[in-house]
């Protein structure tokens, strides 16, 4: 039986050979923790991206109240840019604090993350961690800052220093005033924004799992905070259905909550939706997506400066001199709320969702291997991708049996009316065994064959990738007949 190990070492190669994922700059000899999807990639990325686009703003119903919940909300979306003022990332804390702590070995003069270190192999006896061989000799762990440095213009000086956003909440916050005085929005609400994100991981691993270059799809939900608990639940809930209903199975996701050691210096209350994924050991999970209860950290470190813990609350960092060790834009970033009269600065909750975790989850949970039988009845191995079908990349294949006797102009009129409504592919090339084994790894969930009875009948076959079975339907009711089951 094939070890958890092998089956991540299938799905990588899987993802080359088939055109969903590549080294970044491999002809160079690659560069660690960047990645580029190929033309599949790219479709199964922007459908899982464009389905929560669609589940969480464009498609969200902003009049009726979800159930249990005080009253109904609006959802509006973002695009912000991703070099930003470096006052945001002093304010927001990322500027003191959002590094890993590093540990060198002066002797391989190779680079860890220290809490890693009893996960990692040392590069000299790779069946001892970092620090156990008699050579190893590693320095204290250091702090190393996770945001990636650049400058604007042509001066090269601490004046013109930037860095690329190592998240997107931020680029949402620091517009949220901008979005509910000209979206004609009311408390609550949430502002979504998917976008890149950049931090300078010190280990890169697992495959496009922690990369140095990722997308983020985010969202800040603005709410009143006598209300902010029944919202965090509420968020917390949604998003774990929402991988469930695109087909992560329940026993290999979980919804965990933060203990309080684990949250982040903003957050009061924390759950991780997680994934068992298979380059993990038994009875692990990676994370997916955090849902966070922020308060009102974020508009209060941005109206007033940098804050830090103060008892059960936050308080401005002061310097020596008494000011602000960080100043906020001095900006007034409170709501408000017509209805009741009433001034406050919203909390937030944050459901934070890495795109590209997500896309892998999905890729490993599709993976399957079965026995299928061939033309001649003959069982044989095969792999197929069974990803949900609003995320696989090609929708339908179409194949002429034969290349004679009118099938291809055939097939290829089919083609051309089902492309008006999903990406679909036009295969001619190798028998027709091949060719559903080629879709069978590129998830896709049916192949259309026309045959000598379609040329006499005008009917085909539809073949289900994950059953095999096929089934005659009349090309005149065939859209209908897919659209059914692709929605
Ligand atoms: N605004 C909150 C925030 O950024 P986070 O937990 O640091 O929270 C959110 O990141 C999500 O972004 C993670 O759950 C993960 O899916 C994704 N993510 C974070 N770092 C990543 C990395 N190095 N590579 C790929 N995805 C990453």
């Amino acid at each position: 039986m094939a070890t958890e190990q092998t089956v991540m070492e299938k799905i990588v190669s899987l993802c080359k050979r088939r055109g969903f994922v590549f080294q970044s700059s491999e002809i160079y000899g690659g560069i660690g923790g960047f990645w580029d999807y190929g033309p599949l990639g790219v479709e199964l990325k922007r459908n899982l991206k464009d389905a929560w686009w669609k589940d969480m703003v464009t498609g969200h119903d902003d009049v009726t109240p979800p159930e249990g919940l005080p009253s109904a909300y609006s959802m509006v979306g973002l695009d912000c840019s991703i070099i930003m003022h470096p006052a945001v990332w002093k304010a927001s804390g990322h500027y003191d604090l959002f590094h890993d702590m590093l540990v060198d070995c002066r002797t391989c003069k190779a680079r860890f993350r220290a809490d890693q270190i009893p996960t990692l192999q040392c590069p000299h006896k790779p069946s001892k961690h970092p620090g156990e061989h008699t050579t190893c000799d590693l320095t204290e762990p250091r702090e190393f800052n996770l945001m990636f440095k650049t400058f604007i213009g042509a001066l090269h000086d601490p004046s013109s220093e930037a860095y690329l956003r190592p998240e997107t909440a931020q680029g949402i916050f620091v517009n949220f005033k901008n979005v509910y005085t000209t979206a004609r929005v009311k408390v609550p609400f949430g502002i979504a924004q998917i976008g890149k994100s950049f931090r300078n991981e010190i280990t890169p691993r697992n495959f496009t799992f922690r990369s140095r270059e990722f997308e983020q799809m985010e969202i800040e939900f603005f709410c009143h905070p006598d209300q902010s608990p029944a919202w965090y639940a509420y968020w917390r809930d949604r998003r774990y259905d929402w991988y469930v209903s695109l087909g992560l199975s329940s026993d290999r996701l979980r919804l965990r909550d933060h203990d309080a050691a684990e949250l982040s210096h903003y957050s009061c209350g924390t759950a991780d939706v997680e994934y068992a994924f298979p380059f993990l050991a038994e009875g692990e999970f990676g994370e997916l997506e955090g849902i966070a209860h922020r308060s009102d950290f974020d508009l209060r470190s941005h109206s007033e400066g940098k804050l830090i813990r103060d008892g059960d609350g936050f308080a401005v960092e002061r310097d020596q001199e008494g000011n602000p060790r960080h100043a906020g834009s001095g900006k007034d970033l409170s709501y408000f709320d017509e209805a009741t009269q009433q001034r406050f600065v919203p909390h937030v909750i944050e459901p934070s969702a890495g795109a590209d975790r997500a896309t892998l989850a999905f890729l490993c949970e599709a993976y399957t291997e079965d026995m299928i039988p061939d033309e001649k009845g003959v069982p044989q191995g095969r792999v197929v991708l069974k990803l949900h079908p609003r995320l696989a990349p090609i929708k339908v294949a179409v194949f002429p049996l034969i290349k004679k006797d009118g099938m291809p102009e055939m097939a290829a009129e089919i083609y051309r009316d089902l492309k008006q409504q999903w990406n679909v592919f036009y295969d001619l090339k190798g028998s027709i065994g091949r060719r559903y084994r080629r879709q069978d790894e590129s998830g896709t969930p049916f192949c259309v064959t026309v045959d000598h009875d379609s040329l006499r009948d005008g009917t085909v076959t539809v073949r289900d990738r994950d059953t095999t079975v096929q089934s005659r339907v009349p090309v005149k009711e065939l859209i209908s007949y897919l659209a059914e089951r692709l929605s």
